[in-house]
C-alpha cells in the first residue's frame, strides 16, 4: 500500500520533531519503521521449503505443447529437479531423442494463492533463448480468464527479451505510462482474443530474459500488484536494491519499472484480480512457440516444425533450466 504524500510528510516531520526530544525516543523509533517496513514478508520459499510449497501439475499441456509434465517423484529420480547450493533447480529431458510423449519437463504451482502483494522473485538461471522452447514465471487464477493471469518472465524460441502480458475477461484496458523506455504495448485490451493474448508489452532489455539474463548471473524481478496496478522491476545481479536483500522493501526508491499495467478508470484491477497461484514452466512449441516456429529464424536454420526440432534435439536443452535463489511474497 502506498501512503499518500502528506502522510509520508506528517510522519517525517514527526520523526524529525521528536528525535530532539530524547523522552518520545520510543515513537520516533516506531514512526520511523513505519516508513521503512511497509511490506511484510508472508511467505519465503527457498531450497529448503519450495517444493512443500509448490504442486506438480501433471496433466495434459493446456497450451499444447511438445511436453510431458512430470511429477515430482520423476522429476527427483531423473534428476531435472535438485536444491543443490540452496537453490530450486527445475530442468528438462536434454538426452532423450524422439520422446514417446512430448520431452520431459516440469511445471510447478503455489499452493498458496495471493490477492495483492508484492512478489520478488531472486533468479540465478532461467532457460535461454533456445529454439522450441517456452518458458514461463507466471501466476493465474481460477476460471481462465476470470481471475486474471500475470505473465512475469515469458517469451518463446530463439529471443532475447521479455514479454510481459496481463489476461482478463472483457471489460479492462490498460495504459503502460511509467514503464521504462523500449516498453511497447501491442494491445491495450487485455480481453483480447477472449483473453488468449490479453494486453501483451514487449521489451528491450537484454539483461531481463534469456541468454545474456544467464550470462550476467540472473537477477531480481518484482510484482507489485495494487488494487491501481501492477508494475514489475528487474534488477540485475549486480543492481539489486538493498532493501530488497536486507528483506525490507520499499518500491517507492526503486525507479522506472521494466513494465507498469496501470489499471485506473479503465480497469478496476480488483474485479478482474484474484486468488493467483504462482507457476514456473517449461514448455515446448505448442500454441506460442509452436505458432510462431515459421516465422523465427529457428526456421530460416532448422525448417521442419517445432515439434521436429524439439524432439530431434535433446542437448539443444542443457541451458533449459531455471535456477532459483528464493522467492518471496510481501503483503
Ligand atoms: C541436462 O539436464 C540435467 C537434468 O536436468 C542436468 O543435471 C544437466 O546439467 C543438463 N546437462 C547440461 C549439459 O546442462
Amino acid at each position: 500500500m502506498f501512503f499518500p504524500n502528506s502522510f509520508v510528510i506528517a510522519l517525517l516531520s514527526l520523526t524529525t520533531s521528536v528525535a530532539s526530544h530524547p523522552n518520545h525516543q520510543h515513537h520516533h523509533q516506531h514512526a520511523a519503521s513505519h516508513i521503512e517496513k511497509r511490506y511484510a514478508l508472508e511467505t519465503s520459499y527457498t531450497a529448503s521449503n519450495f517444493f512443500d510449497g509448490f504442486t506438480f501439475f501433471t496433466g495434459p499441456d493446456p497450451t499444447d505443447g511438445d511436453v510431458e509434465y512430470i511429477t515430482q517423484f520423476e522429476a527427483y529420480l531423473l534428476g531435472y529437479i535438485n536444491t543443490n547450493n540452496n537453490q530450486v533447480y527445475l530442468g528438462v529431458d536434454n538426452t532423450t531423442v524422439n520422446p514417446a510423449n512430448g520431452r520431459l519437463s516440469v511445471r510447478v504451482q503455489s499452493n498458496q494463492a495471493y490477492t495483492h502483494g508484492l512478489f520478488i522473485a531472486d533468479i540465478a538461471h532461467m532457460p535461454g533463448s533456445i529454439c522450441g522452447v517456452w518458458p514461463s514465471y507466471w501466476m493465474f487464477g481460477p476460471n481462465f480468464p476470470d481471475s486474471g493471469e500475470i505473465d512475469i518472465i515469458e517469451n518463446v524460441n530463439y529471443v532475447f527479451t521479455n514479454q510481459l502480458t496481463l489476461h482478463t475477461s472483457p471489460g479492462c484496458t490498460i495504459n503502460i505510462a511509467g514503464s521504462a523506455a523500449g516498453a511497447t504495448l501491442l494491445d491495450s485490451n487485455c480481453n483480447d482474443n477472449n483473453g488468449l493474448d490479453g494486453c501483451s508489452v514487449t521489451t528491450t532489455n537484454q539483461n531481463a530474459y534469456g541468454n545474456y539474463f544467464n550470462i550476467n548471473g540472473g537477477g531480481v524481478y518484482a510484482t507489485l500488484w495494487e488494487s491501481t496496478g501492477i508494475k514489475i522491476w528487474f534488477f540485475e545481479r549486480g543492481s539489486i536494491p538493498s532493501d530488497i536483500t536486507a528483506d525490507a522493501p520499499n518500491p517507492s526508491g526503486w525507479g522506472t519499472p521494466l513494465v507498469s499495467f496501470n489499471g485506473g478508470s479503465t480497469c478496476n484491477i480488483d474485479s478482474f484480480f484474484a486468488n493467483n497461484n504462482i507457476v514456473f514452466d517449461i514448455d515446448f512449441c505448442g500454441d506460442w512457440a509452436g505458432q510462431l516456429w515459421d516465422s523465427s529464424p529457428c526456421y530460416s536454420v532448422f525448417g521442419g516444425t517445432c515439434d521436429e526440432f524439439v524432439n530431434a534435439n535433446p542437448s539443444a536443452f542443457s541451458q533449459a533450466y531455471w535456477l532459483l535463489n528464493s522467492l518471496k511474497v510481501y503483503q
